[in-house]
């Protein structure tokens, strides 16, 4: 028998970074996926067939936890195949180990709740990068839209159902673990600076999960932009970032923020869709790359072989 699962990816809407450090975030899942299929083979060891070296670290640990945890002595072949590019910082390592865990469980007949899926995954993910909120795992198990705060003290879904993003890819692979340390650095130095700046993330966290929940776009936007002015005093983002979100607020975008660890990946436009051409050829005109998705993608599903 062979299972094929699949988890979307995402996209940070407000509170990257001082989620780390306890505080809530908004995320949602994305309708381009990554796909895994599992299946017991007779061979001496495991076997992992992933384009990116990367995705085949996450599924290798993630079958060492696995095994570990509930005494599975059978190898298996794992195959992975994504719809987005691991530079693009969608979050194709969580996705890997949310579906491959998703996969295995049903394979092997273990009944996983999506709760202790996240538990599994997110030691898969520190065991491996050490540092992280794990509200990428999250939203792969999830989907949808969440309120997420720092570690899964609190997952809760939101109804969010006609957001419309404009996605640019600012040409750069970011990585997360550095830019994560990079702001730890500066809290040692300027701790109080820094908190006080999570602290108005925090706030504008809790002002936006108002906004989503009744549908105020305007105000959202203004609020995204808000938190983008923070991010950069917190010395994360780009100066090809900061063009992209000014020209796409310029070209009447509500409001236009980096998505994400900073130092490249994506940013994210909130629009009306009247606007979003207009945006879009914004975001190219200084060199973005835009990447249409639809957010509020359903979380990990299975494919096909039950
Ligand atoms: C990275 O996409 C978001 C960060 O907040 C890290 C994390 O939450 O794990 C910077």
């Amino acid at each position: 028998m062979k299972i094929q699962t699949s988890a979307p990816g995402k996209l940070m809407l407000l509170g990257e970074h001082a989620v780390v450090y306890g505080y809530p975030c908004l995320v949602t899942a994305v309708d381009n996926r990554l796909y895994v299929s599992a299946e017991l083979h007779k061979k001496k060891e495991d076997e992992i067939v992933a384009p990116q070296v990367k995705e085949s670290n996450f599924v290798k640990e993630t079958l060492r936890v696995f095994k570990s945890k509930y005494h599975i002595l059978d190898n298996l072949k794992i195959e992975t195949q994504s719809e987005f590019s691991h530079t693009v910082g969608f979050g194709s390592s969580s996705a890997v180990t949310v579906a491959t865990l998703k996969a295995l469980s049903i394979l092997l007949d273990i009944s996983l709740s999506s709760k202790e899926i996240f538990d599994l995954s997110y030691e898969v993910v520190l065991a491996i990068q050490s540092v992280g909120s794990g509200f990428d795992v999250a939203i792969a198990d999830y989907g949808h839209t969440l309120y997420f705060t720092g570690g899964g003290k609190e997952i809760r879904p939101l109804k969010n159902d006609e957001m419309h993003l404009v996605v640019g890819y600012s040409g750069t692979k970011a990585d997360t673990p550095t830019l994560v340390k990079k702001v730890s650095a500066l809290r040692k130095e300027k701790k109080e600076e820094v908190d006080g700046i999570f602290d108005s993330i925090g706030k504008l966290v809790g002002q936006a999960t108002e906004c989503i929940q009744i549908k105020k776009w305007e105000e959202l936007g203004k609020l995204m932009t808000q938190n983008h002015t923070l991010l950069q005093s917190l010395d994360v983002s780009t100066d090809r970032l900061d063009s992209m979100v000014h020209t796409a607020v310029e070209a009447g975008a509500y409001g236009a923020k980096l998505s994400g660890a900073g130092g490249g990946d994506c940013m994210i436009a909130l629009v009306h869709e009247d606007k979003r051409e207009a945006v879009e050829k914004a975001i190219e005109s200084v060199g973005g790359e835009v990447i249409r998705v639809k957010t509020n993608a359903e979380g990990v599903r299975i494919e096909s072989g039950e």
